[in-house]
Formats: C-alpha cells, sequence, structure tokens
C-alpha cells in the first residue's frame, strides 16, 4: 500500500543509504498542518508531554520507547522533558529512521533508533516505564493494532503506561465532522483510517491484557500556542493541528 498516497510509501530505499521518504515527510507533514504543529511539527508529543506533566507530576520515566516514530518529530519532546531517560523510537521504514537519526543529532538530542516493527520487538518483556505513539495506529490494520496492543503490554513494566495519540473515534463525534475526517479512509491510501475510529477501544484494551478500568479516552489541549486557539474545530478533515488530540491511555 503506497501509504498517503507515495509512490513506495515511506520504506522504499531508491538508493544506498536512502533518506528520499524521510525529507519528504519532514517538509510534507509541514504543509500538510499548514504549520499549526510548530517549526519542528513536534506538536502531538509536546502535547502528550503537556498532558503527563499536568496529571503525572512526579512521573520520572527511566526508559521511554516511541512507536512508529517516522522522522522523530514528536520523540524529541520526550528527550526535553525526561533529559534522565533512555528514549528509543522504532520504526519499519529505514529511509525515515536514517533521516530521523541525522534530524535528532543536527537538533542536540540523543535517541537510540532502531529499525523495528511495533507488533513483535527485540526489547526485553517489562523494559519500558513509558510507551507512545503518534498517529500510528491508524496506519496499520485490524491484526496489527491488536499484535502491536499485546506488544505494549508485554514490554510495560507493571504500574506503567502506553499513550497513543491519535485522531479521535467517530463515536459521539458530530456525523457532518466524522464523514470529511473519513476523507483520509478513501482518498489518501490510509484503508485502516476509518475501521481505527470505529473500533472498541476499551475492548481493545482488555483483549491486550490491559485493566479495563485503567483506559482513558481523552481529548487533550495542542501544546502549539497557535494551534489553541482552533480548539473544537475540526476543519473536515485536516485534524493536524485543529487545536487538540485524543488520547487512548492504557495502563498495565
Ligand atoms: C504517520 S507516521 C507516524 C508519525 C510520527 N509518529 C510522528 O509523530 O511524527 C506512521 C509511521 O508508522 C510507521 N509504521 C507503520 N506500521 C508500523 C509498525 N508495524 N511498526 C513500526 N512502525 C510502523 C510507518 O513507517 C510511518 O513512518
Amino acid at each position: 500500500m503506497d501509504i498517503h498516497c507515495q509512490p513506495g510509501g515511506y520504506h522504499t530505499e531508491l538508493r544506498n543509504e536512502d533518506v528520499t521518504a524521510g525529507a519528504i515527510y519532514d517538509r510534507a507533514v509541514y504543509i500538510y498542518a499548514m504549520g499549526r504543529m510548530g517549526a519542528l511539527n513536534d506538536d502531538m508529543g509536546a502535547s502528550v508531554v503537556a498532558y503527563l506533566k499536568k496529571k503525572y507530576q512526579g512521573f520520572r520515566p527511566a526508559k521511554i520507547l516511541d512507536m512508529g516514530c517516522s522522522v522523530g518529530h514528536s520523540t524529541l519532546p520526550y528527550v526535553d522533558a525526561y533529559p534522565e531517560a533512555e528514549v528509543h523510537a522504532i520504526d519499519v521504514a529505514a529511509p525515515m529512521l536514517r533521516y530521523a537519526h541525522a534530524r535528532a543529532e543536527a537538533l542536540g538530542k540523543r535517541v537510540h533508533f532502531s529499525q523495528q516493527n511495533a507488533e513483535s520487538t527485540n526489547f526485553r518483556d517489562e523494559s519500558f516505564d513509558l510507551i507512545v505513539s503518534h498517529i500510528l495506529l491508524h496506519e496499520t490494520s485490524a491484526k496489527a493494532v491488536r499484535n502491536i496492543m499485546r506488544e505494549c503490554h508485554r514490554l510495560l513494566r507493571k504500574g506503567a503506561m502506553a499513550i497513543h495519540a491519535e485522531v479521535p473515534q467517530y463515536a459521539g463525534m458530530d456525523p457532518y465532522d466524522a464523514f470529511m475526517l473519513d476523507w483520509d479512509t478513501y482518498n489518501n491510501n490510509e484503508p485502516f483510517w476509518g475501521y481505527l475510529h470505529d473500533m472498541d477501544l476499551q475492548q481493545l484494551a482488555v483483549e491486550s491484557g490491559f485493566d479495563g478500568v485503567a483506559v482513558v479516552q481523552t481529548m487533550v489541549p495542542s501544546a502549539f500556542e497557535q494551534a489553541k486557539a482552533r480548539t473544537r474545530l475540526l476543519q473536515g478533515g485536516d485534524f493536524a493541528g485543529a487545536g487538540q488530540w485524543f488520547l487512548y491511555v492504557v495502563a498495565k
């Protein structure tokens, strides 16, 4: 599947040590969001960090994993927020990771990038205090999303949590907004987008081994000041930087 209608998707390598897909993604996200994710496109990571700092003030994760990191836009805010933490970031696409590594180094941030499938990683059981993802889940599949949730459960220490930032679920949403958001399912080569946003996430968490009582599904305000003014405006299909993000939080 050429995700986002990009020929070859993000994993294709046209030459040795290719970074093309990463370079395209970096600029394309800025254009797609019309700059409303900030100069470094880091609004999602920064918004999750703001949620954590507010809700879990004493939280000091020693080891953090970002799944489906792409070029690391959302990864870097965790490096700044938790300077003592060992931050890992994985993606299946090598060109994205090469670019991500160069970008992080250029910005002076230390991240351990590795090419791995979030459905089945080589990390040890119960080795992370925090797992995050940002608009990863809708780019997978019904089978993969279950594997990823089970992998989160395996990798988290007891009492630790996973936070998946996403475009909001359709349940309870204005039907016009849901219809407009669904545009990507049919026109942007994102076949799982609509299916995920209709899924029962509570049930998914329980099936993956998490405590159903601890599941949180919430909207959080954008950390990017200029985007905050847009809160509640979904703007039909163009959610990025619309002023708020949907968080799916599960705890072990
Ligand atoms: C929309 S991008 C994620 C954006 C990124 N998290 C951010 O906040 O900037 C989705 C990424 O997920 C990666 N991906 C898709 N399925 C994956 C999987 N099973 N394991 C790891 N990465 C995956 C893709 O290669 C792509 O880079």
